[in-house]
């Protein structure tokens, strides 16, 4: 979408993997942007914190107007906006184009009527009017219950936040079902590609197994494999590693929904690999070579250069090799070090469910 945001991969908070429904409250959204500016993670380019599903009061008011939920955001979303804002932070919310959102139908948040379906100039006016600067617009069965379409609707959204005059960024989901990838550019700055993504490994695995078949993003619209799971549920340190180095070679937003420990900030953090995701020379990340649990992902940098990653998805270590024609002055991005040259053949040893990250720069 041609709104002048999205350059890069958008990066940031979100709540949903960290509370989901029944934990969030402004308490949450402020302590994620006060660790974003101690953590580094702020100055790093994580800069959007998104309010995901359950910050709606169960009922519109008299005016028809959304409302947070007094319990939870006792200050109103202007205040938390204000808040974020304060610490050069930009501020996000949810919302869904049928009557019911996704945590009404899946989780216990009984709030029928919230959607913005009818409603779509009220809540993009409401939206601005807070200072929104990011709308994570969802799906959840619209087309089941509302029988919208889903290019119609994300459009009609996009239109309205568009009138407000208000830059916001404008992200949609349904999952990757109607294949965004081909008709979404001039709708969305990103939309999702899979289902949501769980914090194990099998899910981060099979994640990247839908995305072979995704055509690239660019500057305006990102491909969006769901958010990081990086910090939370099962996921080691070699298994969040090498999700972070995928969803970096595929020009992903990275939104970590997790309060990061040193070890996670230790791969949120990789400043080389985030260089990567915000890095577009023509194309996002896609597979060389697949051989048995092992795949070859790679990606041109500007400047020449190219970035690879040596993925193994089974339970032990693998030696994997790639065929890059060229002479190439190598670096690892997770040992941060130079390790040699290559003229033609990259050869790693791979830890078991783990990556190794290259740079390859001409020489
Ligand atoms: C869907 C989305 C999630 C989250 C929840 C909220 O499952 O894919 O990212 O927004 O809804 O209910």
């Amino acid at each position: 979408l041609r709104n002048g945001l999205a350059a890069t991969p958008p990066m940031g908070w979100n709540s949903w993997n960290q509370v989901g429904c029944a934990g969030l409250n402004e308490q949450v959204v402020r302590d994620a942007a006060d660790n974003l500016v101690r953590t580094g993670m702020r100055d790093a380019g994580y800069r959007y914190v998104v309010v995901d599903d359950c910050w709606q009061a169960l009922t519109r008011g008299a005016d028809g107007a959304l409302r947070p939920n007094p319990d939870r955001f006792p200050h109103g979303m202007a205040a938390l906006a204000d808040y974020v804002h304060a610490r050069g932070l930009l501020f996000g919310i949810y919302a869904v184009p049928g009557t019911g959102t996704c945590a009404m139908y899946n989780s216990g948040y009984p709030a029928k009527g919230i959607g913005s379906l009818g409603h779509e100039r009220q809540d993009a006016e409401t939206f601005a009017s807070w200072g929104v600067d990011y709308l994570k617009y969802d799906w959840c069965y619209a087309d089941t219950y509302d029988g919208l379409d889903e290019k119609t609707a994300f459009e009609k959204m996009r239109d309205e936040l568009q009138r407000t005059g208000r830059p916001i960024l404008y992200a949609i989901s349904e999952y990757g079902a109607q294949k965004p990838w081909e008709w979404a550019r001039p709708v969305a700055n990103m939309w999702r590609t899979t289902n949501d993504l769980s914090a194990d490994w099998s899910s981060v695995s099979a994640t990247i197994e839908q995305q072979a078949d995704v055509t690239t993003g660019s500057p305006g619209g990102w491909n969006d494999p769901d958010m990081l799971q990086i910090g939370n549920g099962s996921l080691t340190e070699s298994e969040a590693r090498a999700h972070f180095s995928m969803w970096s070679i595929l020009n992903a937003p990275l939104f970590t929904g997790t309060a990061p420990t040193d070890q996670d900030l230790g791969t949120l953090l990789n400043r080389e690999v985030i260089a990567v995701d915000q890095d577009f020379a023509g194309a996002q990340g896609k597979r060389l070579a697949v051989d048995g649990s092992t795949d070859v992902w790679g990606k041109p940098l500007s400047g020449g250069g190219y970035a690879v990653v040596l993925l193994n998805r089974g339970d032990s270590p693998a030696t994997v090799s790639a065929d890059v024609p060229g002479h190439w002055a190598v670096r690892d991005l997770w040992q941060h070090a130079n390790t040699g040259t290559s003229d033609g053949t990259l050869r790693a040893q791979v830890p078991a469910r783990g990556a190794v990250m290259l740079r390859l720069t001409p020489r």
